[in-house]
């Protein structure tokens, strides 16, 4: 039986980012008793169902770092209790700078937590103040000091390029002062100006200049550069990692194996069939007290989806898309379906195929959008 993954989803934040279309919510704290409630009735009543091994846990949001003290081991030890979890799996928690304490991290490590990622988006204070971020720098270095010396090994951090009036240097400087701190997995984000946020509307009212495609392109090249340079390896468009440290939980969603998501707006892909949550804090909890779970959505995967999906996620990867993989489960031949695109492509000089992986060159990471819709 395939292992398979949990993502939990905290929808609680302190204060909203302005780039941020995430599910989550602020001042909704008075709801974390009964969410947490309804978060271990559907885990409990889900594991009834399926006996698949779980190898990686997730928990997002939102921040989960902002939850009370005991929140989180409650979280993992109804999973642990209620499912068989893998002596080596994942457990990853994503954290925000000012609310890492000593407390918590020594409550996470104890109760299983080994990956961490914290959220810094940038070193620059002007910067991060532009785009809503409640933290300082020394916020940041001091969170990783204390998930340092708690025992964390593995810990990544998320930055931010492209953004408005952000400069090369400030990537530079940003990107050094994480490197310094000995962490294991850097998620370098483009940003995307999500439709509504308030970044989005500053824009839009030309409150605030968008950076130039080009500038963004720039940025980016610099940073895979850069990071190259200190040695963290691309293993996916936005990832970077000491080599052995690669996010498990995410390689295995980019390559559709099955997972199931607890919580509200969380998403599950389990035998063939996408679930999608209710994607409000009062909705969820109380179609989880009436019901036993809360999903609004569910679409069966026909084999044309599985095959666009396995192309668009499996491209975003380095070592790219399994040709063989294809024409064994799916019976395509993308190769033969896609030929005169291929031969353009690998004349371009933006794909290449070898040992039976068709995947981006450094070039095509540049477009890589354009070259998955061309080959789906
Ligand atoms: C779900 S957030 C959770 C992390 C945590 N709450 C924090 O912000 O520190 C994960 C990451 O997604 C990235 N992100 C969120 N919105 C984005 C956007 N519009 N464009 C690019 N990256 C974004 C940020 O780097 C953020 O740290
Ligand atoms: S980026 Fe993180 S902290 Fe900011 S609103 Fe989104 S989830 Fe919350």
């Amino acid at each position: 039986m395939e292992k398979i993954g949990i993502y939990v989803h905290i929808p609680f934040c302190v204060s909203k980012c302005k780039y941020c279309n995430f599910v989550s919510f602020t001042n909704k704290e008075n709801f974390i008793p009964e969410y947490l409630k309804a978060l271990v009735k559907e885990i409990e009543l889900k594991s009834k169902e399926v006996k698949n091994i779980i190898d990686t846990i997730y928990i997002g949001g939102g921040t989960p770092s902002c939850l009370p003290n005991g929140t989180i081991s409650t979280i993992l030890n109804s999973i642990k209790t209620n499912f068989k979890v893998d002596p080596n799996a994942e457990i990853t928690i994503e954290c925000n700078p000012n609310s890492v304490d000593y407390t918590k991290a020594q409550e996470w490590i104890n109760c299983g937590v080994n990956r961490v990622s914290v959220g810094l988006q940038s070193i620059k204070q002007s910067l991060l103040k532009l785009i809503g971020r409640v933290h300082t720098k020394q916020d940041y270095v001091n969170a990783i000091n204390i998930l340092h010396s708690v025992g964390f090994k593995n810990i990544n951090t998320d930055v931010m390029i492209g953004l408005p009036k952000q400069k090369q240097s400030d990537v530079k400087n940003t990107l050094l002062a994480v490197a310094k701190q000995n962490v294991t997995h850097i998620s370098c984000y483009s940003l995307i100006l999500e439709n509504n946020t308030p970044l989005y509307n500053a824009v839009k009212n030309k409150e605030i200049k968008e950076l130039s495609e080009e500038k963004a392109i720039n940025m980016y090249a610099f940073a895979y550069k850069f990071l190259t340079k200190l040695g963290f390896n691309r293993y996916e468009v936005s990832n970077f990692a000491i080599k052995g440290y690669e996010c498990k939980h995410n390689i295995n969603c980019w390559n559709l194996h099955q997972y199931l998501g607890f919580g509200v707006s969380a998403h599950s892909y389990f035998k063939n069939i996408r679930y999608s949550n209710a994607t409000t804090i009062e909705d969820y909890i109380a179609l989880i007290n009436k019901n036993g779970n809360a999903v609004v959505e569910k679409e069966k995967q026909t084999i044309n989806d599985k095959i666009e999906e396995y192309i668009m996620l499996g491209l975003r990867l380095k070592n790219g898309i399994d040709v063989s993989y294809l024409k064994e489960k799916f019976d395509y031949d993308i190769l033969k379906e896609k030929s005169l695109t291929i031969e353009k492509l690998k004349k371009l000089n933006l794909i290449e195929i070898k040992n039976n992986r068709l995947y981006a060159t450094d070039l095509g990471f540049y477009v890589l959008n354009t070259i998955i819709l061309e080959l789906i």
